[in-house]
């Protein structure tokens, strides 16, 4: 499911740069996409994906 759709970043996406960039903060997922720099609608849920996808590593 598209997260970002200014971006066309995805949940998936998100949840691979968690486990694979050990990305913690919306700061640093915003080192390696535009998310949330459009309209940011997105960052809110951005965040829910970041914080439950760390809590099962
Ligand atoms: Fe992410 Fe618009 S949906 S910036």
């Amino acid at each position: 499911m598209l997260v970002c759709i200014c971006h066309s970043v995805s949940d998936k996406t998100i949840k691979h740069w968690v486990r694979q960039q050990g990305v913690t903060s919306i700061r640093e997922l915003r080192q390696l996409t535009p998310l949330g720099s459009q309209c940011g609608k997105c960052v809110r849920h951005a965040k829910e994906v970041i914080y439950n996808e760390s809590q099962l590593i």
